[in-house]
């Protein structure tokens, strides 16, 4: 019979799936890495999300190992040409959490804008502050999105109706792919200096790693205000503190970040105009329950069947 690994929590309902295909389950999804490693080379597949990360060391030990399913979009965690090299397909679930994602990143966009938490906060601790959290509009302000793919255009959907005018920047997207009354295409630094607020939306990879730094955040007006709930890493984050400490930009919601979860000297911990929340953009009922029967369904057809969905390497070329 074969073994299906699970280090990460999954929906109840991914589990069903793969015992009514008859595999066994190792259920590690509330383990340690220490507790986990030992039965890795018994696993023939492993299903995970983003608390998991199969690096080079831990593919080496999986002897079994035919698949790794991540329960979500990101394979940042995921070490695929260590993968690769050992014959292990990679798939993820790339459309289930769109919706999710991107209703979370209005959310952040809304909360940065009027001092939500802040509010919030200060009525817990006694205080009026009407005076002190005045906000701003978002009407007429410019919104620069980085990253106009699935969850980029979600949110520019959602939006469209506080009057925003919409800018974008997409390395592989050009103006052809969108109508420019809805979203003007523009380079970098040009949707940098021209943003009042700023939402990414691409991967963590070798090109967006710090891909907002001092630097940038120093062509941004000092009014603007960044979003990220894409991937940790994409800012670098003492330079965020640093930018939000010293006036360089107004205001950060950010709900990813470069190691998770964060520590309690975590640089934009306690910044009067920073809101964090701990990675909760795919955190729905809808989402965690999409991504664990996308999942399980994946891994159960290639087990079974040698069927591949969004599979993200091809372990068998030459
Ligand atoms: C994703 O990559 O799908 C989301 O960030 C959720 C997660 O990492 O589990």
């Amino acid at each position: 019979m074969k073994k299906i690994l699970v280090t990460d929590p999954i929906a109840e309902s991914g589990y069903t799936i793969l015992r009514e295909a008859g595999f066994d389950i190792l259920d590690y999804a509330n383990s340690s890495r220490e507790e986990w490693i030992h039965v890795l080379p018994e696993a023939h597949g492993w299903v995970i999300r983003s608390g998991t990360n199969p690096d080079e060391e831990a593919i080496q030990k999986a002897d079994n190992l035919e698949i790794i399913g991540r329960a979500g979009v990101g394979v940042d965690n995921i070490d695929i040409q260590a993968a690769t090299r050992q014959g292990i397909v990679v798939m993820n679930t790339p459309d289930v959490n769109t919706i999710s994602a991107a209703e979370h990143t209005v959310g952040m966009i809304l909360a940065v804008s009027r001092n939500l938490a802040q509010g919030h906060e200060s009525l817990n601790r006694g205080q009026w502050n009407r005076h002190a959290l005045v906000g701003t509009e978002l009407f007429r302000k410019t919104l620069g999105i980085v990253g106009c793919g699935k969850i980029g255009s979600e949110v520019r959907k959602r939006l469209q109706s506080f009057g925003l005018n919409m800018i974008g920047y997409d390395p592989f997207l050009t103006q052809d792919d969108f109508d420019p009354s809805h979203l003007k295409i523009v380079d970098l630094d040009t949707l940098t200096r021209e943003s009042d607020f700023i939402t990414l939306h691409v991967p963590l990879v070798k090109d967006t790693k710090d891909l907002f730094n001092v630097d940038r955040f120093k062509m941004m007006k000092k009014t603007a205000r960044i979003i990220n709930v894409a991937r940790g890493g994409i800012i670098n984050e003492s330079d965020l503190a640093h930018a939000l400490i010293h006036g360089i930009i107004a205001g950060a919601a950010i709900d990813v970040f470069e190691n998770e979860p964060i520590n309690e000297n975590h640089p934009l911990l306690n910044l009067p105009n920073c809101i964090l929340t701990p990675h909760l953009g795919a955190s729905t009922k809808e989402a965690k329950e999409g991504v664990s029967l996308a999942v399980c369904n994946q891994v159960r057809d290639y087990l079974v069947h040698k069927n591949m969905t969004f599979a993200l390497n091809n372990p068998f070329e030459d």
